[in-house]
């Protein structure tokens, strides 16, 4: 990777791309944003401009570092202009392999012989991505949390044949910019935290179905039980304190025996069952209406809430 260009190209600037481009530009960065058509560049322009708005609203940028920010982006349908001399490049088009297939022949002809493209993919394979590159050592996944330039996390994977300084490149480009990167030792579905976030899901699932609890009562578990300590620090961390002067090892070995217990009751499934969507989005409505405006009672005003709250987390993390 070039280190002196400090130019981050972001191909395919949808729900994900813009989001990138806008965290690229905030670490400093020249950052040119691909789409297809205008329209979509236009689209991407009107994603940034509405984040900048939050970002200035809960005092992450002032109105000049926001201004400062926009003047970095560069808003193109030219594959060439956005990966010539790029430092860095971040994919994050369709979730298709022939769209991607067709994107990396594009970039592969423009872009620095040298420079890692990452692919946000959730679910395709860095290998199969990389099956016709040219340079497949140095693509990586680097999968994001939505919004990427709020979620620290990116979590990098490998291919049959990524070499190791282009994961080690791209571990030390998503830390400069504020990322806080992952990287897989294996290949694995879902990656770290789908496959948690869904062993979670799970759980709530079978307790509601089996009547244990509503919806709501267990989003209220999470969020004031554990949840509110795993936005500080992670489970075994957790565990650590909760085994007192045993650390977690000591907590594992006392509580075993009961463990085992609740493991054998809870679920083990393998599919949600058909009827849960509808449960779930019934449960979610009866909850937002007893929610406080305050806290947002509407998916809007929900998700106006977390982003506040989410700042004010990333700035006690020091991400912000
Ligand atoms: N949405 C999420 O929560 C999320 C989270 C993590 C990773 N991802 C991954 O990020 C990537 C993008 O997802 P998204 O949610 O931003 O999708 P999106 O549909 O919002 O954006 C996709 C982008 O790809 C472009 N595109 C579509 N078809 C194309 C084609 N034939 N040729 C070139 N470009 C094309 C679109 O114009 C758009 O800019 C996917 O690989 C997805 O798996 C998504």
């Amino acid at each position: 990777m070039s280190t002196d260009t400090k130019k981050a190209a972001s191909v395919g600037c949808g729900v994900i791309g813009y989001s990138w481009a806008l965290k690229f530009a905030m670490a400093g960065y020249e950052t040119y944003a691909w789409n297809r058509s205008e329209a979509s560049s236009e689209g991407a322009r009107a994603n940034v401009e509405e984040s900048l708005k939050s970002l200035i609203k809960n005092e992450v940028l002032t109105e000049e570092d926001a201004q400062k920010v926009r003047e970095r982006i560069h808003y193109t349908t030219s594959i060439e202009e956005t990966v010539r001399d790029a430092a860095f490049i971040q994919e994050s088009s369709a979730e298709h392999y022939e769209v991607k297939h067709e994107l990396v022949k594009e970039i592969e002809k423009y872009a620095p012989a040298d420079t890692v493209i990452a692919s946000s993919t959730s679910g395709l394979l860095v290998t199969e991505i990389a099956k016709y590159a040219e340079h497949p050592e140095r693509f990586v996944g680097g999968h994001p949390y939505n919004p990427p330039h709020l979620i620290p996390l990116v979590e990098i994977t490998k291919g049959d044949k990524t070499c190791d300084s282009a994961v080690e490149r791209a571990k030390a480009f998503y830390k400069e910019i504020g990322n806080e990167p992952v990287v897989l030792q294996k290949e694995a579905l879902g990656f770290i935290c789908n496959r948690l976030q869904m062993a979670l899901y799970r759980e709530v699932c079978n307790l509601v179905m089996n009547g244990v609890c509503t919806v709501e009562d267990a989003d209220k578990a999470v969020t004031f039980g554990p949840g509110i300590r795993w936005g500080i620090m992670g489970p075994s961390l957790v565990f650590e304190l909760g085994g007192g002067k045993g650390g977690v090892s000591g907590l594992m070995n006392h509580l075993n025996d009961s463990i085992t217990l609740w493991l054998n009751d809870m679920a083990d499934w393998k599919e949600f069952p058909k009827e849960w969507a509808q449960v779930a989005q019934d449960g979610v409505n009866e909850e937002l209406k007893n929610r406080a405006p305050e806290t947002g009672n509407t998916r809007e005003s929900l998700e106006e809430y977390r982003d506040k709250m989410l700042i004010q987390l990333l700035k006690m993390h020091g991400k912000l």
